[in-house]
């Protein structure tokens, strides 16, 4: 396997090109492994001491009906107290969305991400990431953080664009980048491991 880390532009160009050209963009490595492996050791950490919940819980949050839809459990990133690996995750965000404002002129001037912990079995159904009550979500970004992902580990999402079905695996280090509002995409089961991510949206306040 090739473990280099691209140079950051072309990663970029990758990830903007992408939704531009088929709806979604992808590029591999966007955080070095040393830094993927702090934050999913971060995340089965928050996981391990009961600290993720599942999303959307509040007042009017149904749990039958929210675990027909997803199965995962989450937690916010706070980029006020991040620790070193989240701290270089979002200065390279930062870098992204400067990049994508000025050459897209996107003005995307916000954004929130969570971390995602899919136990076995569990799944999110098809969707869009825009609801009614979320209209500044622009852009839908995921980094995956599974270590020695195989094909037969299953957990793909799927990107639905014009009737087909793109699938891509949650490999460590891989991003999947679409547009909030128009792509619709899909968590299929892993059966036999747990499916760890953070997931977030690009927003225009
Ligand atoms: C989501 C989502 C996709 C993934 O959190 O809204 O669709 O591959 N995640 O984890
Ligand atoms: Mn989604």
């Amino acid at each position: 396997m090739n473990n280099t880390v691209p140079p950051e532009l072309e990663q970029f160009e990758n990830l903007i090109n992408g939704f531009m050209e088929q709806g979604f963009g992808t590029c591999e490595h966007f955080l070095e492994p040393a830094v993927i492996n702090g934050l999913r050791n971060k995340l089965l950490k928050l996981h391990e001491s009961g600290e993720m919940h599942p999303a959307g819980i509040g007042k009017n949050f149904d749990y039958k009906k929210n675990a027909e839809i997803r199965g995962d459990v989450i937690r916010w990133l706070d980029e006020g107290n991040a620790d070193e690996q989240e701290q270089l995750f979002f200065e390279k965000l930062d870098r992204f969305v400067n990049h994508l404002n000025s050459t897209c002129y996107t003005g995307i001037n916000g954004y929130e991400f969570h971390y995602a912990y899919y136990a076995p079995g569990s799944f999110y159904k098809r969707h869009l990431d825009r609801f009614r009550s979320d209209k500044g979500r622009q852009f839908s970004f995921v980094i995956y953080l599974n270590d020695n992902w195989q094909e037969t580990d299953g957990g793909e999402i799927s990107l639905y664009l014009e009737n087909t079905d793109t699938r891509l695996a949650p490999v460590a280090g891989r991003v999947v980048f679409f547009k909030s509002d128009e792509t619709e995409h899909e968590v299929h089961v892993a059966p036999g491991r747990a499916r760890l991510s953070i997931a977030g949206w690009l927003k225009k306040l």
